[in-house]
């Protein structure tokens, strides 16, 4: 059998490999000779069409001395939006490609090159696009120092942090590699270290590497974010404390922002996670998070950056609002108390950033409701391309299907009061929004440790331009882009429905949290099982209005009304929203827990199937990239299997009822591989670590942040 030549999949859906005689004759009478536009972004731009060229042996480029000249025409037109672009074809042989702005032409020529890449005639080309989210992000949870529990990017497996942190001057080829990527796919914005964020990310000498690091980006129309921790005044500063309203804080972090300036001219801003799962914040000194998030937003503000506040928040305590248990002991409400109060009362230059579901990135979680209840915010909807609770990088799982459906969401029940979709309200003009994902990007050659990773990065940016356009649009040609025609179709089929797949035989119907404390990556409900509100009367938990914690009322009425109902509420999230007896009869008859059992059989068969489909494949595709997958999925339906033993034993063990064809009981071997010694070390570690940095920060004793367990 004859191979294509081996590929790392370093190039990602970059790929210019060479073209046929026949697709070099269709390219070469007018895109190899180019005007220069006097622009950052427009440089790169011309670069990656010089490289296109080469790579797909059209010819070297021609400069062109001026536009008349040139076949492919690059120029701004400043009545177009600044990050958009307009291609013209005029049928004799030249194409322009027009930007707003130099980002604008950028995004032009990236969809160009790709449609080129996909075989695409010129007349075809002919378009006009503009970018939904005024900022689209990438969050990197990535750590200056090694954790020695997560390693250098927090809970992420298949490798670590691709920025090298003793040294962010070095000059790495990758970072500007890292930068064309995102920004072929119009991602604009990147904060690089994570939200557990270490005080030294703001030292003088970070903040030089910063600077280099920044003036890669900037070629690539990509602005920098940095994660600070709200106690660095003290850890940084040698202040007493870092409470908000002291004169002297503040003046630390605008001595600090102006420090950034000097070196980084449009340095997007800092991300804050405060007050949750025992990092330090306003609560630590009495404040609320106005106040916490008023202070460093401005000393951004004069230099015109944005701060983003996280909104991920639980734990604290909700006493002194009379509220009943069943409603504080669900941690979707949390959030909700903690910050509904204060919609509108955010500094112009804040912006929330709200995890798209409540609880956390759990598989397939219902959208968060605080989008629809803080309308007078700047809100930044933060998804995870990370697959924390969704098989890390070892599962093939396809996520854009999901965050289609929450970037839709009729987040404030648009048909009563012209509301809108989780995607409008980050988009509104007089309130720019953004939105965001924790990056899955590490220093694996292939960039994701998963190759077929990427398409989760690759939609990603295109949903966050576009948020309406068809997931499977996008995943075709992502699959076309990377593997190529022939295997294209192939590898989007096992693509299209694998995130459904994952979520079946992990936390099918809207389970939540049944995987280990330490990486989210095993099952253990013996362990953790409390979220998942499973016990022997029943599975899931109790959120409706009537019986349970209440969550479902903060819902636009309509959709509160559809999954109040356990009849009505649709099955991918019922276990979410109720608890119900193991025996619930389902809508055709089948009782829940054998809907279970037979939900993780189906998914490891799925996986099964997966493989199979994948080694009718060989031959489409380099042998190197195929045999990587290849591998891959062989670990996946291993791990599944492993997902499906153990959960379906458990549920057995506990609802007593059996599996009605046989498969799973309560006697079956219990392959237990808990890491508890390690974990409760680590736990043991790092709560010390905790209680020494509260003394260090001078807490006063306000409202506690609780220690979690993250
Ligand atoms: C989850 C995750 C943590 C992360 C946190 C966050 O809890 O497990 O590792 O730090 O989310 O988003 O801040």
């Amino acid at each position: 059998m004859q191979f294509p030549p081996d590929e790392s999949g370093y190039e990602a859906w970059l790929r210019y490999p060479p073209k046929s005689a026949e697709g070099r004759a269709a390219l070469a009478p007018f895109l190899w000779v180019a005007n220069r536009v006097d622009d950052l972004c427009a440089g790169s731009a011309l670069c990656e069409w010089a490289r296109a060229m080469r790579g797909w042996g059209v010819g070297k480029l021609i400069i062109a001395a001026s536009e008349e000249t040139a076949g492919v025409v690059f120029a701004l037109d400043r009545n177009l939006p600044a990050e958009g672009w307009r291609v013209e074809w005029s049928g004799d042989g030249r194409l322009r490609i027009l930007g707003g702005g130099g980002s604008g032409l950028l995004y032009g020529v990236m969809t160009v090159l790709g449609r080129l890449q996909t075989g695409a005639a010129p007349a075809q080309l002919a378009g006009e696009s503009a970018p939904a989210a005024p900022l689209r992000m990438l969050n990197h949870w990535d750590n200056l120092v090694a954790d020695p529990v997560h390693g250098s990017i927090e809970r992420v497996r298949g490798g670590d942090t691709i920025f090298d942190w003793t040294d962010l001057t070095y000059p790495n080829p990758r970072y500007e590699d890292y930068a064309r990527m995102l920004a072929s796919v119009g991602v604009n914005a990147v904060c690089v270290n994570n939200v557990n964020a270490e005080p030294e990310i703001l030292a003088p000498e970070t903040i030089r590497g910063l600077a280099a690091l920044a003036g890669i980006f900037r070629r690539w129309g990509i602005r920098l974010w940095v994660s600070v921790n709200f106690a660095s005044p003290v850890f940084l500063g040698g202040l007493r404390g870092a409470d908000p309203l002291d004169p002297e804080v503040a003046a630390w972090w605008r001595a600090k922002a102006d420090e950034i300036y000097a070196k980084i001219p449009d340095f997007g801003g800092w991300l804050v996670k405060a007050d949750s799962e025992g990092k330090p914040g306003p609560g630590t000194y009495g404040r609320g998070h106005v106040e916490g998030s008023a202070c460093l937003a401005r000393a951004l503000a004069p230099h015109g950056g944005t701060l983003f506040w996280r909104a991920f928040v639980y734990g604290r305590s909700l006493a002194g609002r009379g509220l009943p248990e069943r409603v504080t002991r669900d941690r979707a409400n949390h959030p909700v108390y903690e910050f509904r109060d204060l919609d509108g009362c955010f500094d112009e230059n804040v912006i929330l950033q709200v995890k798209c579901s409540a609880v956390d990135f759990q598989t397939w979680e219902p959208a968060h409701v605080l989008f629809g209840l803080m309308r007078r915010t700047r809100l930044c909807v933060e998804f995870a391309l990370t697959k924390e609770y969704a098989g890390l990088d070892v599962h093939a799982g396809w996520e854009a299907p999901y965050f289609r459906d929450v970037l839709n969401f009729e987040a404030t029940g648009a048909a009563a009061d012209g509301g809108g979709t989780i995607a409008e309200l980050v988009a509104r003009r007089e309130l720019p929004g953004a939105i965001a994902a924790v990056a899955n990007v590490n220093n694996s050659r292939n960039w994701f440790g998963h190759l077929l990773h990427g398409a989760s990065l690759f939609s990603f940016g295109r949903q966050a331009w576009a948020p309406r356009v068809e997931a499977r649009r996008i995943l075709d040609e992502w699959a076309e882009r990377t593997f190529g025609a022939t295997a294209a179709g192939g590898v989007a089929e096992i693509l299209a429905d694998s995130y459904d797949t994952v979520a079946s035989y992990t936390m099918p119907m809207g389970l939540t949290y049944i995987s280990e404390f330490l990486h989210h990556f095993d099952p253990d409900p013996w362990e953790n099982h409390q979220g998942a509100g499973i016990g022997e009367d029943g599975i899931g938990t109790d959120r409706t209005m009537k019986t349970g914690s209440g969550y479902i009322g903060w819902y636009p009425p309509a959709f509160a009304a559809l999954v109040e109902n356990a009849e009505t509420c649709p099955e991918r999230v019922l276990l979410y929203f109720h608890h119900l007896p193991w025996t619930h009869r389902l809508a055709d008859g089948e009782t829940l827990i054998q809907r279970l059992y037979d939900g993780y059989a189906d998914g490891v068969a799925t996986v099964g199937e997966y493989r199979r489909r994948w080694r009718a494949l060989l031959g489409t595709m380099d042998l190197e990239r195929w045999a990587h997958v290849a591998e891959k999925l062989a670990l996946q339906e291993q791990h599944a299997a492993r997902w499906r033993d153990l959960v379906c034993r458990y549920l057995a063990e506990v609802s007593g009822v059996a599996d009605k064809r046989g498969r799973f009981s309560a006697r079956m071997p219990s392959p237990h591989n808990r890491v508890r010694t390690a974990f409760w070390k680590a736990v043991a570690d790092y709560k010390a670590r905790v209680a020494k940095e509260r003394a260090q920060m001078g807490a006063e004793g306000g409202e506690e942040s609780r220690v979690a367990v993250k």
